[in-house]
This record gives structure tokens, C-alpha cells and sequence, in this order.
């Protein structure tokens, strides 16, 4: 028998009790005639003692024991003279009388400790060592609990889980598609899936009525701390739901997780935010409403003396940031090259201190008075010793902008609080999104997504203007999920892809099969999917969604442990017919 008990359950009533253990070797610790081991599994340490007066051999093969060696211990459990609080195990040791070494292990490339020696890409490259350690383990358990819950929750509500296919033909979600050739079609690929968006819907006109899947989707994208190449999505699809339907039911499920995971009841309704106003006062579809900072427009109280800048703009917004009127040249410098960031875009900011004896300083002082100044101050809510931060330029950029710059004031006024969760839907996102490159309007979400039913006449006039049935939900400035009412009408859907320039042949070539699935009765329908990764790594309050992963890809989307994108061989091309040129760079 390799144990009675794990590593982490021992404790004071055990006392006098006879035990196997099994687990690595954590650390030892030579004191005199005594040796101490701390032995290690999933569930936590128990420390062995070797007392060199019972028996010398014992201390003797214990000091030859190395780190991570894979031992079985058996011995009687005694209370411990100097108890460690800190430990679950820590009023009690082990009088160990027999000692197996299971495994050798090497020494391993960095310590297997909270906070390792180890650095990324070390640690990457030896994954499996890596989830030994405490910080990364109980994320990945974390995730396990999470995804159990899911599954109470749906099955609750009645929803089954059904796999769909791996191998697929490209699904529209907009990013690039990952292949895989096919030996027995040489010349034809497959796709993997972006996401499992045709299946389900196919699902619903098949009756299932409500479906789910915590699945894996592919997206072959440029890889940042919330994204990673293949993911996972919390899938879910209901039919003859309507909008209200979905929103209730998932609002549900954020209410279980938030629960059975955090123990935070949120007994309120969620806020409902449209993507307009979420744009207006944020400036972001994925407002982090932690804090306020609520921007306010400007654009009319700033014009009409003789500031160009501010009068040839379409839009001017600001916002006050409490307390920073006493911000030096070198912060509002700082300030400014924030905002000049090409990834931010703006080209200078204006601010305004609202000095304590209410005056008032601006980089625009010399085109607006004191009470010009005040007027603005007053809009904006401000008090004597705050700072007004002001952007201007074209309407949606700007307000992207001052979006970035209201979180940047967040984080330097402590405003924002890891341990505060503010859940919200953000709605009536926009049907499409005008491609500048491209120049034409591709879907915001998909092309299967509902249009608002007073907006359609819009459709053929001014398309940028309709509005669709979609939703996000939107957690700390995370977007958790998103998901919106599909179209089941053969006529809308065709009408779609034709607005969305596809040929009638390339929508009969691409979704053929779900414009013909739609002849045969398809009931309205609707889901979301939620980042399934990006939740468990909110609920972990880390950033990157890499540590909730077991094994993840690098930010060059690569696997460095298995060395994978990898060569293949000569022969494995030739049977799948392809042929590899070397890349110009
Ligand atoms: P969407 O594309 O919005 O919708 O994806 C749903 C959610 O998946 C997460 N997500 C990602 N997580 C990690 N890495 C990525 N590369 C990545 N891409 C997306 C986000 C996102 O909100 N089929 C639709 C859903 C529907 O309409 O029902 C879909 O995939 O949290």
C-alpha cells in the first residue's frame, strides 16, 4: 500500500495513529541527531522526522535523500514540540520507522517553491515541474471547480452537453483559421474551430433545445495576456429564447460561479449598459467599473474662442481625476507621453488644476478665462484640488483614448480593487464594423447575429447604424463572454451575407449546409460563449490567462516543452501532398 493517508490530512487526533505516506521530497533539514523531510503531494506537506537515537540507518538513508525524489514512508504520528501555524499539518510530525525511495530525481532546474528561482521561459519548458509548485496548482484546480460548477449549473437548467467535431471547414469569427491537410483528400484542408457556432445552431434546428460544450477553439491570432492560441469557451445555445431569456439564464449561471467559487452573493440584477452609452462614458465596449470617472462632452462649451484645436474637433472630452491638481509638470508630462502612445494615439492632452484657493491653471490659459474654465470645472463635477484631463480629435478615437486614460488614472489613484467584482451586460452592440482597410463593413460579432427589429429598415440605408441583438458580459473591464439572437430566417441570413459582400456563391460554398438546414424548420435561437480561461483568471486575480492553463503556448505561440510548431518529415509531406518553400524573411 503506497499510502493511508495524503500529505495534507494529518492532523492532532491522528496523534499515535500508524501511517503510510507517499510523495516528493520537498526540503530536508539536518539538525543534530534529528533530520526532518518535508514530504509533498497535491493536497500539501507533512513533515517526517528521523531521530538518529532510534535508528541511525534510517538518519543516514534520509541525508541521502535529494530534492523531489519520489519516497514511501511509514511511521507513527506524534505531536510536535515546536508547531508551525502556518502549516494545516503543522501541530504534528511523523516518527518515520520505514523509508522507500519510490524514484531519483535529478536536481531540478529551479526550486519547486512559491516563489521559484525559476524564470518563463524555464519554467515553460519544464511545465510538468512547474505544476508542482503551490501558485500554479491551485489555479488549475481552481479551473477544475469552476468547470464542475458550470456543469451543475447547465445541467440544472437542463442543458446537455454535446461534442461537436474538431475537423471542420473554416467558421466566420474573423480571425485566422488554424488547418490541418488531409492525407485522403490531397489538396483540401480542414479547419479548426474558431468556435463551435454553426454546430450549435444546427443543434437547436435539430431539437436539443438546449446545448452546451466546454470546448476547445482555435484562433490563430497575435497573442496577448488574454488570449492564447487555442482556448477554451463555456458554449452554450438555447432555443425559442428571446434576448431577456438568455441574459436571465447566464446572469444565473455569473451568480452560481460567483458563489459556489468566490462565496459573493450578488443578490442585484446586473447592470444593463448599451454599447453606446458604454462608449460615451467609457470609452470602451468593456467599461471597468470599479471606479467612476465618468467622461463628460465637451465639445460645446470649449468652442468659440479662437483654440483651433478644440473648435475644428468633432469631439472634446474630459475627465477629473480627484485630488491630482497638485500633479507637477514632470507627472503631466508623463501624462502626456501616455496618451502620444501610437497604440493610444492622441495627439496632446489639456489639463486644468482647480487649485485648492479655486483658481485655476491650464495649458490653455491663454485662450480661456478663469470662468471659462470654472464652467468646465463645474460640468465635470470637479472641487478645488482636483485636475480636469482633456482630450480632443475625431469622436470614436478620442473617446478610446480618454478610455485608456481613465484606467492609467485608476491605476495611479489606487482606484481600482483586485478584490471588488463588478459584473455588467453591455447591449445593442452594433450590427457591423466598418473596415477601413478592407473598405466595407464586416459583422461586429457574426454574420448570424439578429439585427434590432426596429432597426432593419436601416439595413439597406445606413448600415452602421444598426444595431444587433448581441450582448457581453463584462467583468472589471474583462470581457467574459458574448453571444447574441441568431437569425433563423433563410431570407434575413441570405440578406446578411450579401450585405456583408459575400457572393451568392461564396455563401452557398461556405454555409451552404446552413442555409438549407434553415429550409427545414429552425426554431429562434440564441447563446453566448464565455472565455473560459479569462474567468477562472479573474476569479485567480492574475492577469495572464497562461497560469490557468496547464500547459499553454508561449507569446510566439509556441509549446516549448514539446517543441511544437515543429519540422515534419519528407515522407509525411509527400503523403499529404504538399511541399514546404523556404519563408523569404
Ligand atoms: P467570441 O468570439 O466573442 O464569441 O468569443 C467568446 C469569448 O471567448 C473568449 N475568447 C478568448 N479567450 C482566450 N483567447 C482567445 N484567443 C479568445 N478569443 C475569444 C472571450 C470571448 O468573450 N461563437 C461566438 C459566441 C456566440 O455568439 O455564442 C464566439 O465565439 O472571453
Amino acid at each position: 500500500m503506497y499510502r493511508t493517508h495524503n500529505c495534507g490530512e494529518l492532523r492532532i487526533e491522528n496523534v499515535d495513529e500508524t501511517v503510510v505516506l507517499s510523495g516528493w521530497v520537498q526540503k530536508i533539514r539536518n539538525l543534530g541527531g534529528m533530520t526532518f523531510v518535508d514530504i509533498r503531494d497535491r493536497y500539501g506537506i507533512s513533515q517526517l522526522v528521523f531521530d538518529e537515537n532510534v535508528n541511525h540507518n534510517f538518519c543516514t538513508k534520509a541525508r541521502e535523500l535529494g530534492r523531489e525524489y519520489v519516497i514511501k514512508t511509514q511511521g507513527k504520528v506524534i505531536e510536535r514540540s515546536n508547531k508551525n501555524p502556518k502549516m494545516p499539518t503543522g501541530d504534528i510530525e511523523i516518527l518515520v520507522d520505514e523509508l522507500t525511495v519510490l524514484n531519483k530525481s535529478e536536481v531540478p532546474p529551479f526550486t519547486i517553491e512559491d516563489n521559484t528561482d525559476g524564470g518563463d521561459e524555464l519554467r515553460m519548458k519544464y511545465r510538468y515541474l512547474d505544476l508542482r509548485r503551490n501558485t500554479v496548482k491551485k489555479n488549475i484546480i481552481l479551473r477544475h471547480k469552476m468547470a464542475h460548477e458550470v456543469r451543475n449549473y447547465l445541467d440544472e437548467n437542463d442543458f446537455i452537453e454535446i461534442e461537436t467535431p474538431v475537423l471542420i471547414k473554416s467558421t466566420p469569427e474573423g480571425a485566422r483559421d488554424f488547418v490541418v491537410p488531409s492525407r485522403m483528400n490531397k489538396g483540401e484542408f480542414y479547419a479548426l474551430p474558431q468556435s463551435p457556432q454553426v454546430f450549435k445552431q444546427l443543434l437547436m434546428i435539430s431539437g436539443f433545445d438546449r446545448y452546451y460544450q466546454i470546448v476547445k477553439c482555435f484562433r490563430d491570432e497575435d497573442l496577448r495576456a488574454d488570449r492564447q492560441p487555442e482556448f477554451t469557451q463555456i458554449d452554450c445555445e438555447m432555443s425559442f429564447a428571446e434576448q431577456e431569456d438568455i441574459l436571465n439564464m447566464f446572469e444565473g449561471l455569473a451568480k452560481h460561479l460567483f458563489k459556489a467559487i468566490k462565496g459573493i452573493d450578488i443578490s442585484y440584477k446586473l447592470l444593463r449598459m448599451t454599447w453606446a452609452d458604454a462608449m460615451k462614458y467609457y470609452g470602451s465596449d468593456k467599461p471597468d467599473l470599479r471606479f467612476d470617472m465618468k467622461f463628460v462632452d465637451l465639445s460645446e462649451i470649449v468652442k468659440g474662442k479662437n483654440f483651433k484645436i478644440f473648435d475644428e474637433a468633432e469631439y472634446v472630452g474630459g475627465i477629473c481625476a480627484e485630488s491630482c491638481a497638485a500633479y507637477s509638470r514632470k507627472q503631466l508630462d508623463a501624462l502626456t507621453e501616455f496618451v502620444r502612445r501610437p497604440q493610444i494615439g492622441a495627439k496632446g492632452l489639456v489639463y486644468v488644476k482647480y487649485n485648492e484657493d479655486g483658481s485655476f491653471k491650464s495649458s490653455v490659459d491663454k485662450f480661456y478665462s478663469q470662468d471659462d474654465l470654472k464652467k468646465w470645472a463645474d460640468v465635470l463635477s470637479a472641487k478645488p484640488g482636483d485636475l480636469l484631463l482633456i482630450l480632443s480629435g475625431k469622436r470614436n478615437k478620442t473617446l478610446t483614448a480618454l478610455g485608456q486614460l481613465r484606467l492609467e488614472m485608476g491605476k495611479k489613484l489606487n482606484l481600482i480593487d483586485n478584490n471588488t467584482f463588478v459584473p455588467l451586460w453591455v447591449v445593442d452592440f452594433p450590427l457591423f464594423e466598418w473596415n477601413d482597410d478592407e473598405k466595407r463593413y464586416t459583422a461586429m460579432h457574426h454574420p448570424f447575429t439578429l439585427p434590432k427589429k426596429e432597426d432593419i429598415d436601416l439595413l439597406e440605408t445606413n448600415p452602421g447604424e444598426v444595431r444587433a441583438n448581441a450582448y457581453d458580459l463584462v467583468i472589471n473591464g474583462i470581457e467574459i463572454g458574448g453571444g447574441s439572437i441568431r437569425i433563423h430566417d433563410n431570407e434575413v441570413q441570405q440578406k446578411m451575407f450579401k450585405l456583408l459582400g459575400f457572393s451568392r456563391e461564396d455563401a452557398e460554398n461556405q454555409f451552404g449546409f446552413l442555409m438549407n438546414a434553415f429550409k427545414y424548420g429552425a426554431p429562434p435561437h440564441g447563446g453566448v460563449a464565455f472565455g473560459f480561461d479569462r474567468w477562472t483568471a479573474l476569479f485567480a486575480g492574475i492577469d495572464s490567462i497562461r497560469d490557468v492553463i496547464a500547459f499553454p503556448k508561449n507569446n510566439a505561440g509556441r509549446d516549448v516543452m514539446i517543441d511544437s510548431p515543429s519540422t515534419i518529415s519528407d515522407e509525411q509531406l509527400k503523403e499529404l501532398g504538399l511541399k514546404v518553400t523556404k519563408s523569404e524573411s
